[in-house]
């Protein structure tokens, strides 16, 4: 598959969801406000804007596909509209807190000035600090009050100790100690860093379709999915280019082509890929088959 020809749908897809945080925004914050607190509503934007919001996508159309209904059956107050400005919110401040000084210390980020770098380091750690609490409020604000509470417990487990912030403590560790990084610790650590919310983006939108009864077999999708999806992004550290990708890349960066090299990363990677589709077909979804392809093709 060519992924230069992205499909309308995945167009369509991501303006709704980078319209309905824009318009979440604007509604939320339309009270007259002092110039610092407008420019920071600014800064809270421009970390949201842009790239592929895969995981609302996922979320998006696994919910979609459960619950038989299509895009345009969505209305602003859904509840699905609130689980993807959560999810985003959640990834959109891994990215900002990640490139901070005291992080990875990374100045282009999605082809463009990281949020720190344009609007200085206090905002970007305020950013973060306001994008996770929204994502909470988000939730809470959830017609369905059992299904917001699973979600928002499932959420929170995907960030935390055991999530992404766990996986980053030992990201950043790793990145320092080299000789003690082996696969094993590598794929654990991204299961937490990256895995967790990948799973939860995919779970959360079935939850909230309701139609659980085959969720353990899209959970094993997941698994499958972000480890296909990491080893992809490690790739790309090595063959792609900082214009393609938006974002620092380089050797420097110790991920599972550091550990096993190419050739046998791009062969686990096509191996994931393929138990993705074979576990795909009971879901009967061309747009979750592109999105699998999209995994192994991406450039960016
Ligand atoms: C980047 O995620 C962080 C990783 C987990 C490797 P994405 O590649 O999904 O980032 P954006 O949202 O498209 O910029
Ligand atoms: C990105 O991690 C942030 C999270 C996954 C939480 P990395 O540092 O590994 O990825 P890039 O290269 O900055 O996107
Ligand atoms: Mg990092
Ligand atoms: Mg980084």
């Amino acid at each position: 598959m060519n992924i230069k020809q992205t499909p309308i749908w995945y167009g369509e897809y991501k303006d709704f969801i980078e319209s309905a945080i824009d318009k979440y925004l604007d509604t939320y914050l339309a009270l007259p406000m002092t110039p610092p607190l407008e420019a920071y509503k600014d800064a809270l934007k421009y970390a949201f804007h842009g790239w592929k919001k895969l995981r609302a996508i996922l979320a998006l159309e696994f919910y979609l596909q459960l619950s038989w209904k299509n895009l345009s059956d969505i209305r602003f107050d859904d509840d699905i509209i609130r689980l993807c400005i959560a999810i985003e919110s959640v990834h959109a401040y891994s990215l900002v807190h990640d490139d901070l000084p005291c992080m990875d210390n990374d100045e282009l980020r999605r082809g463009e000035p990281t949020v720190w770098k344009k609007y200085w380091e206090y905002t970007a750690v305020l950013v973060w600090d306001t994008l996770n609490t929204l994502c909470f409020e988000n939730i809470s604000d959830m017609k369905h009050s059992e299904r917001s509470q699973k979600i928002s417990k499932l959420l929170a487990h995907a960030v935390w100790f055991y999530g992404m912030i766990g996986g980053q403590v030992e990201d950043i560790f790793y990145e320092k100690n080299i000789w003690d990084l082996d696969v094993d610790i590598l794929r654990n650590l991204h299961a937490k860093k990256t895995g967790k919310l990948i799973e939860a983006s995919i779970l959360t939108g079935v939850i909230l379709s309701w139609q659980t009864a085959n969720i353990d077999v899209y959970w094993d999708f997941g698994k499958k999915l972000w480890l296909a999806f990491q080893i992809k992004d490690d790739i790309l550290d090595v063959e792609g280019t900082a214009e393609e990708t938006g974002k620092s890349v380089g050797w420097e960066k110790k991920g599972f082509v550091y550990l096993l090299w190419i050739d046998a990363s791009k062969k686990i990677l096509h191996d994931l890929i393929n138990d993705c589709k074979k576990i795909a077909k009971s879901l009967g979804s061309s747009k979750i088959d592109f999105i699998i392809e999209y995994v192994e093709n991406r450039k960016k």
